[in-house]
């Protein structure tokens, strides 16, 4: 049947690691039809978002128009990659889904029933992993990498969107959320990581 798995966290948490690591564990097993994926796209609607968070100074006045490009170019993804895949019975790991509206596009001042709302009748993952890690730990890892060059860095805005992962959970309480605790070593993070995408490709 497939299985739809998402990873999402601050940016710094750590979930690009998790990610490949997980594509090569599972390919390392009897697994040969994994899929890797991620929103914002490469494709239209995506890289006009990518273009536009890597020009603008201030996004936060453009909020609006933002969530209408999320929305769409997530429709995109799930209509043309990850339903297509799942019918091939793909394992999909995807990076960012509509947590990360929820999250993100509330620190720029959407209300959050309204993301909410949006995304009611969206594909819902079989499990979601939410990287959850201290912001001043991500800043540390992101000028570490120094590949980030977005706006969201900022310490009071990731401080925000991290509150609202947290509540994430309890928001959507009938979805597969698990919270990791990513402030750990990499290969602590990723034992957590394997035991939950255990769990739901037993299921
Ligand atoms: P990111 O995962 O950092 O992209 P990559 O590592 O592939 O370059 O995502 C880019 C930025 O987009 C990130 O700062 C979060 C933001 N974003 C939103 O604000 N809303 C969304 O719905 C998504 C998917 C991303």
């Amino acid at each position: 049947m497939g299985c739809f798995i998402v990873f999402e966290g601050i940016d710094g948490c750590g979930k690009g690691t998790m990610l490949s690591l997980a594509a090569k564990w599972l390919f390392s097993m009897e697994f040969d039809n994994i899929l890797l994926t991620r929103e914002p796209t490469y494709s239209g609607i995506g890289k006009q978002i990518r273009s536009i968070l890597k020009s603008d100074t201030n996004p936060i006045e453009k909020a609006k128009i933002m969530l209408s490009l999320y929305i769409e170019d997530r429709k995109e993804h799930v209509e043309k990659v990850i339903k297509p895949a799942l019918r091939l019975n793909s394992i999909i790991l995807c990076d960012r889904y509509k947590y990360s509206t929820m999250c993100y596009q509330h620190a720029q001042g959407i209300p959050i029933e309204k993301i909410i709302v949006a995304h009611k009748r969206m594909l819902v993952p079989d499990l979601v992993l939410v990287l959850d890690v201290d912001v001043e730990i991500a800043m540390a890892r992101m000028s570490l990498e120094r590949k980030k060059k977005e706006k969201f860095e900022h310490r009071d805005f990731l401080k925000e969107i991290r509150e609202t992962y947290l509540e994430i959970p309890k928001l959507l309480p009938d979805e597969n959320i698990k919270v990791i605790d990513a402030n750990r070593s990499t290969d602590e993070v990723f034992d957590s990581v394997k035991r939950e995408i255990s769990k739901v490709l037993k299921d």
